[in-house]
């Protein structure tokens, strides 16, 4: 299994939303309920447009009415619950984990939920300094950057893996802290392999009753990693021959077994995708072919070459 590659997971905490009526219209930018609804439906088909992801989409789904009938029960004087947003986001790297957080901060702040809507990726080393103070100043310098959008930090259980005297701990105290600080306009989504961000949390009690939205990024099927292939490779105007999809799928097939390299991983799919491009290009200019058609086909050859390399 090669779990331990250098991808990074996430913790976060967010702050307590007050749904406050005179923000839900405009996320600063101008635009009427209307044209936010559209901008809401788009990024929804956004999300939907991914592949898998199933009980991603409908809770995500869930999330966007929840907080819709929040605002209008509130805009009809009716007790409104506070609005947490920060989640846990658990699975193997490469399951659409960064991905969803992104549509996510957009779709918040068409909400009127966040001003910017933007993410912040960060990881350990990013908030982690090295003498007393530091690391405080660091974290904050993040927090910062993120407010008005999502904070994601990738593998946060790393916060934790120094132990007592690790700088680590002033990192989530001064995250803590800045849930606080900040929690109309600031989410927090720590992310990172399920096992870990579980038992992360489950040694950070005070932190997990923070977090009251957890996501699981399964593994994808080795179908949805071929339909993956094909939307990538349509999405920069490419073309996968048959044979070329059909070298992918036994490709998928051949690893699933030795439990080698792939893991559901659509990041591998879109490196191998990307790397099959340049073999694409090579072939071409050797050959001087430009017809449309052969501009955009992504041959078999492509792809075995792809895997040499
Ligand atoms: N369901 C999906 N449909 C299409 N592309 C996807 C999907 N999930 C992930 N990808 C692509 O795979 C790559 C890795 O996804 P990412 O969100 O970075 O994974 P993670 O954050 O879990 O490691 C990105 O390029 C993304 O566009
Ligand atoms: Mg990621």
């Amino acid at each position: 299994m090669t779990r331990r590659v250098s991808f990074p997971g996430s913790v976060t905490r967010p702050g307590r939303y007050q749904l406050q009526a005179e923000t839900r219209a405009g996320s600063g930018k101008g635009l009427s309920p209307d044209q936010e609804r559209e901008n809401l439906g788009d990024l929804m088909s956004e999300l939907n447009s991914l592949i898998g992801l199933g009980k991603v989409k409908k809770l995500v789904g869930e999330i966007k009415d929840y907080i819709t009938i929040q605002q209008q029960r509130r805009d009809m004087g009716l007790l409104a619950e506070p609005l947490v947003l920060h989640m846990v986001f658990k699975g193997n790297p490469g399951t659409g984990k960064t991905t969803v957080a992104r549509i996510l901060g957009k779709a918040f702040a068409r909400m009127g939920l966040l001003s910017k809507g933007h993410l912040t990726e960060v990881e350990r080393a990013d908030l982690v300094g090295e003498y007393i103070g530091h690391t405080a100043l660091k974290t904050r310098e993040m927090v910062k950057k993120a407010l008005g959008g999502i904070l994601f930090i990738d593998e946060a259980y790393s916060l934790a893996r120094g132990g007592e005297k690790d700088f680590g701990k002033e990192a989530i105290d001064t995250l803590v802290k800045a849930m606080e600080d900040h929690k109309d306009d600031f989410v927090l989504i720590l992310a990172g392999y399920r096992g870990e961000m579980e038992a992360f949390l489950r040694s950070n009690p005070g932190l997990k009753s923070r977090f009251p939205i957890h996501i699981e990024f399964p593994d994808y099927k080795i179908e949805e990693l071929v339909d993956i292939a094909e939307q990538i490779t349509r999405n920069r105007q490419y073309r996968l021959t048959p044979g070329a999809r059909e070298k992918i799928r036994e490709l998928l097939y051949e690893n699933a077994g030795s439990g080698e390299l792939v893991m559901g991983n659509a990041r591998y799919i879109r490196n191998l995708v990307e790397a099959a491009i340049r073999k694409q290009a090579v072939r071409l200019a050797k050959a001087k072919v430009t017809t449309r058609e052969a501009l955009m086909a992504l041959e078999r050859q492509d792809i075995i070459e792809a895997l040499e390399k």
